[in-house]
C-alpha cells in the first residue's frame, strides 16, 4: 500500500487521508512501487497516463485527462552541439505544469474534495484551475499582483476564482498558507502527488530515446517541481533496473533570485536567504523553495550543478528561440540561456533540455521587454 513518508521525522500516513503536510510541519514525500510494463506501455495513446502503472492514482475512474503528454523531444543545434529539447508548452494550459496538475487533481477527487486553494506564480495556478474545472472541484488561486496579465485572464478562464497579492511571491505564500489550514491545499510545491506528475517527463524522455538515459537534464528551478519529478523518475526507472544511471542535473536560476545556486557554491545543505531583484523569468523568481534541501541533495547526488543567468541573456535567448520557431515565456528563456552556458565547457554528451512554457502567456511584459518595434 502506497503510504505518506515524512523525510523530516519519518512518520508515515495513510494515502486515502486529505493531508498535504507532517504534523511535524515538514512536506510529504510518497512511498510507492512503480511498474514498467513496455509491452503495456506500447500499446496505449501518447500521453503521459502510458506509465499507468508508474503512477499512484488507484482507480482508474479517478483519472483527469485532457490528452497531455508525451510532448516531442526535438534536437536542435546550439553553438555546434545537438540538444534535445522537450517541447513541454505543448500542454493543454501552455506549460509543463499539467504534469503535475493531472495526477494531482486525479488524487483530489478520488480523495472526494470539493475544493481547493493553490499560489502560483501563475502557470501551476492555470493547470490546477484548469484539472479543477474538468473535475468540477471549486478553487482559488492566489497569485502576486504583478503576474503576467495573460495568465491571469487564463486562471479565470477556467472558473477559478483569483486572488491578487500584494508584495512577493513569498508574501502570496504566506497569505495562502493561513487559508490552507481550513481548505484542502493543492500545492504544487508541498504535495508530492505533483511531483509524482511531473516525473513522467523522465519516463517520456527514456522511451523516446529508446529507453534509454541521457548524460545530462538542463532544467530550470524555482520550486524545482520539474526538477526533482525528473530526479524521482529516473531514479524509479533505475531502481527497476531500467536505465543504469540517473542523468547529471543542472538547474538554471536567474541570477536576480539564486537562493539554490549560492547555497550550492557554499556548499551548503539548505537555501541561502537572499535579496531578491527583478527578473523576467517570473516562474522561478522563488526566493524561498519549499523542497530547497531536497533539490540540492539530488544535484549533488548526480554530480550536477547550479547556473544563473542575467536578464540580458534570458532576452537574448528569447529572440533566438523564436528565430527557430519557438515561442516561448522568458522563465523557458532563462533555461536556454543556462544550456547554452552549460554546453561552453562540455565537450560530447547526450544532453536533453526543456521549453516549459508558452509566450503567449507573456505577450505584454515581452513586448515591454523588448528593444525591436
Ligand atoms: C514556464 C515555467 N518554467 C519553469 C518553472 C519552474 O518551476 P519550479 O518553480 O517548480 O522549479 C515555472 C514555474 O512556475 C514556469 O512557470
Ligand atoms: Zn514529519
Amino acid at each position: 500500500m502506497d503510504k505518506f513518508y515524512c523525510p523530516n521525522c519519518k512518520r508515515l500516513y495513510c494515502v486515502n487521508q486529505a493531508i498535504w503536510q507532517c504534523e511535524c510541519g515538514s512536506f510529504l514525500d510518497l512511498q510507492f512501487k512503480p511498474k514498467f510494463p513496455i509491452k503495456k506501455i506500447l500499446s496505449r495513446g501518447p500521453t503521459l497516463w502510458r506509465y499507468r502503472e508508474a503512477i499512484p492514482i488507484s482507480r482508474d475512474e479517478h483519472i483527469l485527462s485532457m490528452g497531455e503528454g508525451f510532448t516531442p523531444l526535438e534536437a536542435i543545434e546550439f553553438n555546434g552541439h545537438q540538444v534535445l529539447l522537450k517541447i513541454d508548452y505543448l500542454f493543454p494550459t501552455g506549460s509543463y505544469k499539467d504534469r503535475g496538475a493531472t495526477v494531482l487533481i486525479s488524487k483530489v477527487k478520488g480523495l472526494g474534495i470539493k475544493k481547493v486553494v493553490e499560489d502560483s506564480s501563475g502557470n501551476a495556478g492555470s493547470a490546477i484551475a484548469a484539472y479543477c474545472a474538468k473535475a468540477g472541484i471549486k478553487c482559488e488561486i492566489y497569485v502576486p499582483q504583478a503576474t503576467s496579465s495573460g495568465k491571469l485572464v487564463q486562471i479565470q478562464a477556467y472558473g477559478a476564482t483569483l486572488k491578487k497579492v500584494e508584495g512577493s511571491r513569498e508574501r502570496t505564500a504566506e497569505v495562502v498558507m493561513e487559508v490552507a489550514s481550513k481548505t484542502y491545499y493543492a500545492s504544487h510545491c508541498w504535495n508530492p502527488y505533483f511531483l509524482h506528475g511531473t516525473k513522467t517527463f523522465a519516463f517520456e524522455i527514456w522511451e523516446q530515446m529508446g529507453w534509454k538515459a541521457p548524460d545530462a537534464l538542463v532544467l530550470p528551478v524555482g520550486h524545482g517541481t520539474l526538477l526533482l519529478g525528473a530526479y524521482i523518475g529516473f531514479k524509479e526507472l533505475k531502481e527497476a533496473g531500467m536505465v543504469k544511471r540517473i542523468p547529471r542535473i543542472v538547474g538554471v536560476q536567474s541570477a536576480s533570485c539564486a537562493p539554490l545556486y549560492h547555497a550550492f557554491k557554499r556548499e551548503k545543505k539548505e537555501p541561502i536567504p537572499i535579496e531578491k531583484r527583478e527578473t523576467m523569468a517570473e516562474g522561478i523568481a522563488i526566493a524561498k523553495p519549499v523542497r530547497g534541501r531536497q533539490i540540492l541533495e539530488a544535484i549533488r547526488e548526480t554530480g550536477g550543478e547550479i547556473l544563473t543567468v542575467t536578464e540580458k541573456e534570458i532576452e537574448v535567448s528569447m529572440k533566438e528561440m523564436g528565430l527557430k520557431g519557438h515561442f516561448i515565456e522568458p522563465t523557458s528563456a532563462a533555461t536556454i540561456a543556462g544550456l547554452k552556458k552549460y554546453l561552453k565547457n562540455i565537450k560530447k554528451e547526450v544532453i536533453v533540455s526543456t521549453l516549459t512554457g508558452m509566450g503567449l502567456k507573456a505577450t505584454g511584459e515581452i513586448s515591454a521587454n523588448s528593444n525591436s518595434p
